[in-house]
């Protein structure tokens, strides 16, 4: 059993240090939110999976780390400053503001009009486009007393891939096709964030912009489909809980020749089946747009040069053909965040023990788990006990991330390793002062086993991997 709705995970993530409303005793910031220490060890083994997946395992990925605030050309020639845009509609009866494209999504924050996209009482305005990007200025000087001063922080990684093409492409001498990585924070002043971290106003990023001949893009596409999906699996999400969807030719970026997205059920409460899934990643085959839009070269058909600011063109030149062009793109674009989600969804069981008590278990891959082992004193009033519990969680830190712990009776600390997904306990009791073994707890089946100390080290580590 997965996760009944995003409310249990959050109940979780606050109750066990996963994550935290951002700016909570100031009364929040609209869907902004913090990870605990749990947390941010559960995003950091996504990322550092997802990177040893593509840039390490693979031999045809370079890895770049670009700047969040980029020169203002960026966002006008990637076409950001002129249609990253929502439409919006305020309603005049609840004095809410609604995206156009998702009224039948959101309730009236008053009530006059339960359902904006239903309600009779809706009285809404005319759309206007309200662009995403949040503005910031550069230097001592204000934006309105100098236009120079205006940048923005970037709303997703990708194009400072594309702006660093010509500069990857000649230190590391490759050749088509291959790819850049990058893992990175974006900022979108999203008109209804929610749900959580699904939708919010900082998220992370990690994208993958894969070069390659025109020919080659639609199998090449293809290929990250697939593979992208086994990778999710990799992470432990089942299949039932994943959906592809293939954009449609009206929901097309402008500049995209096929899309399709990753779905997740991250709403298994609602009644319509399709209304469950949403979007996880989205893949897409982005032709040559971006490299032509931030080149010098191109001209448009009165032969006048298009990107009049750049000083670089971002062409290809294939030795073997003599024939230079621009590369088509491939983009795998995921959310660290709601992986996050998805994976603490996925991952949320229950069980009840012998006393008719409901524990929470978070089946978390050992690979994405904070902790991997738990050593725990059976009496922490015994120095000899707590002496040995210490050195075997020195002796097995550098090989897994171990912590002690002694806040409670044997029983509590159980089930809060349960509960934040640590695989293994490993317990010291008086025994193991004589024998020299411990007993090591299964998170999953909580069964227990005696294990001699002096291969402690070796059982965890064929366990975890
Ligand atoms: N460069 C392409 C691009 O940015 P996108 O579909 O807008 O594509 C990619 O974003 C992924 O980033 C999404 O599939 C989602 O996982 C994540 N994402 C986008 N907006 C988000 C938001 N406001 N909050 C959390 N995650 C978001």
């Amino acid at each position: 059993m997965s996760a009944p709705n995003i409310e249990t995970i959050v109940s979780l993530a606050k109750r066990r240090g996963f994550v935290f409303p951002a700016s909570e005793i100031y009364g929040g910031l609209g869907s902004s939110w913090d990870y605990g220490s749990l947390g941010v060890e559960l995003a950091n083994n996504i990322k550092k999976s997802w990177w040893r997946w593509l840039v390490h395992e693979r031999d045809d990925i370079e890895g770049l780390d670009s700047s969040i605030i980029q020169n203002r050309q960026v966002w006008k020639y990637s076409g950001h400053e002129t249609t990253f845009s929502d439409p919006l509609v305020d309603c005049r009866a609840c004095k809410g503001r609604f995206r156009l494209d998702k009224l039948q999504d959101v309730s009236c924050p008053k009530e006059q009009s339960a359902n904006a996209g239903s309600g009779k009482e809706c009285d809404l305005t005319e759309a206007r486009e309200f662009n995403l990007m949040f503005r910031t200025t550069v230097g001592a000087v204000s934006a309105e007393d100098d236009e120079s001063a205006l940048a923005y922080l970037r709303p997703e990684t990708a194009q400072g891939i594309f702006i660093n093409f010509a500069n990857v492409l000649n230190t590391s001498r490759r050749k088509l096709p291959f790819g850049i990585a990058q893992i990175g924070k974006a900022f979108r002043n999203e008109v209804t964030p929610g749900n959580f971290i699904f939708r919010t106003r900082e998220f992370e990023q990690m994208e993958m912009e894969y070069f390659c001949r025109p020919e080659d893009a639609p199998r090449i596409h293809q290929e990250f489909i697939d593979a992208f999906q086994e990778w999710f699996y990799s992470l432990g999400i089942s299949a039932e809980n994943l959906k592809l969807y293939e954009q449609t030719k009206e929901e097309l970026a402008h500049y995209a020749e096929r899309t399709v997205d990753i779905l997740y059920r991250f709403f298994p409460e609602r009644d319509d089946e399709e209304k469950q899934f949403d979007e996880l990643m989205g893949i897409a085959n982005r032709k040559d747009f971006d490299l032509k839009a931030h080149s010098k070269k191109p001209e448009d058909r009165e032969g006048k040069r298009i990107n009049t600011d750049s000083n670089e063109d971002l062409s290809y030149f294939d030795e073997a053909t003599k024939q230079r062009f621009y590369p088509y793109v491939i983009e795998p674009a995921v959310g660290v965040n709601r992986t996050l989600l998805a994976v603490l969804m996925d991952a949320y069981t229950e069980k009840t023990n012998d006393k008719n008590e409901t524990r929470v278990i978070l089946k978390l891959k050992p690979e994405l788990a904070p902790i991997k082992v738990a050593v725990l004193p059976l009496a922490k009033n015994k120095p000899e006990i707590v002496s040995m519990a210490k050195d075997l969680k020195r002796q097995l830190l550098p090989a897994m991330r171990t912590v002690y712990d002694d806040t409670g009776g044997i029983g509590k600390l159980y089930a809060r390793q349960d509960e934040i997904g640590t695989p293994f306990c490993v317990t010291v009791d008086h025994e193991s002062l004589e024998d020299n073994a411990v007993t090591v707890r299964n998170r999953d089946t909580w069964e227990q086993e005696r294990i001699n100390v002096s291969e402690l080290k070796e059982h965890l580590q064929k366990r975890l991997n």
